[in-house]
């Protein structure tokens, strides 16, 4: 069969490896793919902001199964829209995927169901903002109520702050239009988990569970990024601790969302932080996410269109999802400035070198070929992962490899996955 993944990352890298070793794959399509997703699939442009674009492309390539990586065209309705069409897609429709695209939504569904969430308020102006401030303790958390990039979320170490972070989202500066409503909440403390599910709109199939790192310095300082590394190994969550994400938060979600006439099909994605007084969910995504896609596909050892089609037609429960014992871990390689302004085009060096380490697997997400030669195109350039029978030597490979690659003002944290490798 011939697939089309929509995507230019990391996780759409991952995801055109992973589905490349189905045998029931002849050819992988990918729009609008990147500089190192060339290498394995027929990359096309494509304008994901637009379903204008993408609908004609899709017509054009007829492929048998479309895997949409990113929320914006998930949220434009490009399920909707290629499935009334007659063609087969994986994802949620836009109705499911405001558990992603509309904050406020996401809390009082949450609240509706019972699910343990952060105590929180949503907020239409400014003057919602302080009276409803009275009833919180600093830190605050404001978020935007929209999608922001990961730009949307200010850690606010005082009311006062908390109130001119909210002022500032509804001026429309910081994140434009996604800033017109504001949510604010509690903040909660402990680790933070990502634990994706596969969903058939009934059942669901839990993957491996995964650890993001966020800020983009060592020892989780500095600004919030899209992800700067990600960690996933056998013993991160134990069965019963699954069993209970799978029941108090996964199934309650899908079933609430059913009753609710928006069927959720897809990769449904809990942000987590495990508190002292449980897990509670942070946020929800609508996709893989990334980079913990790039290690919780290296432990797959399933077939991935097999599971794919299996949410679509809502057979999820034929199914077992299987998984190395393995260790993965991925590292992102960062372009000088990320996450504020960065300079593109950057040559390259040392990425033959870093895929001879044994276990490793360089994905790509900001890059393009010139020439033969790799260059830097985004923040996220590459996502160095490895896997190894234990967390240490995963790491270990994963920095050796990123130790042979080379371009100008290029960093990355140094501590991905540390506190579990130290225990
Ligand atoms: P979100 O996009 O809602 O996941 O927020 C992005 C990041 O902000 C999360 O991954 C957390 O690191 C942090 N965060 C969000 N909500 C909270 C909260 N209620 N308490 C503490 N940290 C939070
Ligand atoms: N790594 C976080 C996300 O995919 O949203």
């Amino acid at each position: 069969m011939r697939i089309l993944v929509l995507g230019s990352g990391g996780r759409e890298h991952a995801l055109v490896w992973k589905l490349r070793q189905s045998e029931r794959v002849s050819k992988v399509y990918c729009a609008p793919g990147n500089g190192g997703i060339a290498e394995e699939a027929e990359c096309l442009p494509v304008d994901l902001k637009s379903l204008e674009s993408m609908v004609p492309l899709a017509e054009r390539l007829k492929p048998d199964l479309t895997v949409v990586g990113p929320e914006l065209p998930l949220t434009l309705g490009v399920v909707d829209e290629f499935t009334r069409r007659g063609m087969t897609v994986f994802g949620p429709t836009k109705a499911a995927a405001q558990l992603e695209w509309s904050k406020s939504f996401a809390k009082e569904f949450l609240q509706r169901y019972r699910i343990p969430t952060a105590a929180y308020a949503i907020c239409d102006s400014i003057e919602e903002v302080r009276a409803a401030l009275k009833r919180f303790h600093a830190p605050v958390v404001v978020k935007a109520d929209g999608l922001a990039a990961g730009k949307g979320v200010v850690i606010a170490a005082s009311k006062e702050e908390a109130a001119s972070a909210a002022a500032e989202m509804f001026s429309g500066k910081m994140v434009g239009e996604a800033g017109a409503r504001v949510v604010l909440e509690e903040c909660l403390k402990g680790d933070e988990l990502s634990f994706l599910v596969l969903s058939d709109g009934e059942r669901v199939a839990p993957l491996v569970a995964a650890q993001d790192h966020k800020r983009v310095g060592d020892g989780d300082t500095g600004p919030n990024t899209g992800g700067m590394g990600a960690y996933s190994t056998a013993d991160i969550i134990d069965a019963q601790m699954r069993d209970w994400l799978v029941n108090h938060i996964a199934r309650p979600v899908v079933a609430g969302m059913k009753a609710e006439g928006a069927e959720y099909k897809g990769v449904l994605y809990c942000g987590l932080m495990m508190t002292a007084k449980g897990p509670m969910v942070l946020e929800f995504n609508c996709r893989f996410g990334d980079p913990e896609t790039q290690p919780i596909l290296m432990r797959m050892e399933s077939d991935l269109v097999d599971a794919l089609e299996a949410s679509i037609s809502g057979r999820m429960d034929e199914v077992e999802l299987k998984w190395s014992e393995d260790a993965a871990v991925c590292v992102v390689m960062a372009s000088g400035g990320y996450p504020g302004t960065f300079e593109a085009g950057k040559w390259i060096t040392g990425l033959d070198e870093a895929a001879k380490v044994d276990g490793v697997k360089v994905f790509h997400a900001g890059t393009t070929k010139r020439d033969g030669s790799f260059y830097t195109s985004g923040g996220r350039v590459l996502g160095v992962t490895a896997r190894a029978g234990s967390l240490e030597s995963a790491v270990e490979r994963a920095y050796e490899a990123c130790g042979k690659i080379e371009f100008d003002g290029v960093h990355y944290r140094k501590d991905i996955a540390g506190r579990a490798v130290k225990g």
